[in-house]
């Protein structure tokens, strides 16, 4: 609880490396192709939150004043001054210009408190955050994004694939770039766990069954499909950022558990959205993952104790009336209050994870993120 404590503004604490973000950004995705250029940047027009890169800068700050890794300290100073942070625009088709001068350079160093390389892979989250935005609203046959027509509708499946394909590719040069090994590791990771996650979303329980019944397993599938499509990639660049700032063993495992306790209430956020809240609060379609044919947390909740719903999940509520059917069922159900008990439940072990990192405004202001998750209303 907050008590009358005054609410700090996380973004404020950051704000001067978050001004440039679309900006390095949209450097990251030139293109000399004028209709890849246009759909690469696409999603970079409508401002979005930028959650991941928020966090990633916040956790750059906040570990910044733990301990380090005594052997890590000297590589990461080495690391920084070896970075090429100087992401050139783009000649038409061609590579990345090895030997870019001063004036492109993209980065304009600002707060001693977090490195260029933090600051490079907030950029590089966003980036791959965005691809998968990209390849879901295809996917999801979404039609609007961010209170504007998705890219698919825009420039048609094909393009707004390849679009996200360039955004990972992109995404890739950046990280390279650091020339951190283990940082690579962890976001090439984090592409395939989006993947992965997705793939287990296109089916509701680990067996096929057309009639399957409740059980604990059914909690803890969904949960994994949740922390590989959400909470790895928060959880990851949390890690990914702490290393980069060459913070001991202790602090980038807290760094890591703060993310993925906090993207798994990310997520359960929003799947109680999906059925609380109106299309034109959301930006984008409510009420669309039953009509994706998905269960997600309020409705798992409602089966415990409603075990007609099995068969439509079953059938992904594909017969005529499920939607509507399986919508009632879960709004007669405690499944909403359920959802949100855990959201809270994940959001404390979030806060709790980084409990021991010294106090600091961005400490505060990543314990701020975590209730701010649990307030949001889009
Ligand atoms: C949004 O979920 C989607 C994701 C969090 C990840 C989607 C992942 C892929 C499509 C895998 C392949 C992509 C890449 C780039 C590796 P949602 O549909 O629940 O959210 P929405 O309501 O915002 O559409
Ligand atoms: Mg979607
Ligand atoms: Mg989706």
């Amino acid at each position: 609880t907050r008590g009358d404590l005054p609410t700090i503004d996380p973004l404020r604490i950051v704000a001067k490396e978050m001004k440039f973000l679309t900006g390095n950004i949209r450097k990251l995705l030139g293109s000399g192709h004028p209709s890849l250029d246009r759909a690469a940047k696409y999603y970079t027009q409508a401002e979005g939150k930028h959650v991941r890169p928020l966090i990633v800068l916040l956790m750059s700050r906040a570990t910044s004043l733990c301990p380090k890794t005594p052997q890590r300290q000297q590589a990461t100073i080495q690391a920084s001054a070896a970075i090429d942070t100087s992401l050139s625009p783009l000649s038409v088709l061609s590579d990345f210009n090895p030997s870019a001068t001063a004036e492109s350079e993209s980065i304009i160093s600002t707060d001693p408190d977090i490195l260029p390389s933090q600051r490079r892979l907030a950029e590089i989250t966003e980036l791959i955050h965005t691809a998968s935005l990209l390849h879901d609203d295809v996917i999801d046959h979404s039609e609007a994004r961010r209170g504007s027509p998705s890219a698919n509708l825009e420039f048609g499946n094909k393009m707004a694939v390849l679009a996200g394909d360039f955004l990972l590719g992109r995404a890739s040069v950046a990280l390279a770039r650091l020339r951190h090994a283990e940082v690579i590791e962890l976001l090439a990771t984090v592409i395939a766990n989006l993947v992965e996650g997705e793939f287990m979303q296109l089916k509701n329980t680990a067996r096929d069954e057309k009639n399957p019944q409740w059980s604990e397993e059914t909690l803890t599938y969904y949960l994994q499909k949740t922390y590989l499509k959400t909470a790895s990639l928060i959880s990851k660049s949390c890690r990914a950022s702490a290393l980069l700032g060459g913070a001991d063993a202790a602090t980038v495992d807290a760094a890591y558990l703060y993310g993925k306790n906090l993207g798994l209430a990310f997520q359960l956020v929003d799947d109680m959205l999906d059925y609380t809240r109106s299309g034109q609060e959301l930006g984008k379609p409510a009420g669309a993952d039953l009509e994706l044919g998905l269960a997600t947390a309020p409705l798992l909740f409602a089966w415990k104790t409603m075990p007609e719903l099995g068969s439509l999940v079953g059938r992904k509520f594909e017969k005529e009336g499920d939607v509507a059917r399986a919508r009632d069922l879960v709004m007669q159900s405690d499944g909403i209050q359920q959802t949100r008990a855990l959201a809270e439940d994940y959001a404390e072990q979030a806060i709790a994870a980084i409990s021991g990192f010294p106090d600091s405004e961005a400490k505060d202001g990543l314990i701020e993120m975590a209730v701010k998750t649990l307030e949001r209303k889009k």
